[in-house]
């Protein structure tokens, strides 16, 4: 770990390299942003957005929290979306998990956890609705990845139940959503490629938000 007045150093050496190359790099990105995906991904220090995907300042709207959760009544995440879908109007929003997740192993381990009960919940919650797969898988390992894999399924469909989401594409018919892992073992990020037609359905039969009439 840098002392922090390295961080600093660091910095100003960032900000020389930009100018080196084009002498109006700020004056660009202070006029504004126009990013195309919203990445919701985790916290973990490991699992940083722009550098994995190659991304430059600008071009990726993000939003972080511990095991990448999608919470209903988190005025933070519904904020995030509203703004990336209706002022930056972004078409693809991607839920991005991360094998050897702390916050997936640890909802799968209960205990105390003070304030991260709450939040594990919800990780709980996908555990209990896969229960019967995630138990018939015996290498403990492989059973951590498959609840990271399948939390990101979760949280792709609870952007669907959002009415930010939602009144995006009854206007325009965007965003995509996507579901992603980091692969913290290689370096490689996955494409889940996740086929929520089905899901879909049966969602909107329940949580469609569209209004009557
Ligand atoms: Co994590």
């Amino acid at each position: 770990m840098k002392p922090l007045n390295e961080i600093f150093e660091e910095n100003s050496r960032w900000v020389a390299s930009k100018l080196e190359k084009d002498p109006a790099y700020f004056d660009k990105l202070a006029a504004g942003q126009n990013p195309d995906i919203l990445y919701i991904g985790c916290s973990d220090s490991r699992v940083t957005a722009e550098e994995l995907m190659g991304a430059q300042p600008g071009e990726i709207f993000i939003h972080r929290n511990i095991a990448n959760l999608v919470v209903a009544c988190d005025n933070n995440v519904n904020a995030v979306v509203q703004f990336a879908v209706e002022h930056l109007k972004v078409r693809h929003i991607v839920v991005c998990g991360h094998y050897e997740c702390g916050g997936v192993k640890a909802a799968m381990q209960p205990s105390d956890m003070g304030q991260l009960n709450s939040w594990l919940q919800g990780l709980r919650d996908v555990y209990r609705i896969h229960q019967v797969e995630l138990d018939a898988i015996d290498d403990e390992s492989r059973r951590y990845d498959r609840l990271v894999e399948l939390n990101v399924r979760e949280q792709c469909l609870n952007l669907v139940k959002t009415d930010h989401v939602q009144r995006a594409w009854y206007k325009g018919g965007h965003p995509q959503i996507h579901g992603w892992v980091f692969d913290v073992r290689t370096g490689k990020l996955v494409d889940l490629q996740l086929k929520l037609a089905r899901e879909f359905a049966l969602l909107r039969r329940i949580y469609d938000l569209r209004p009557i009439g």
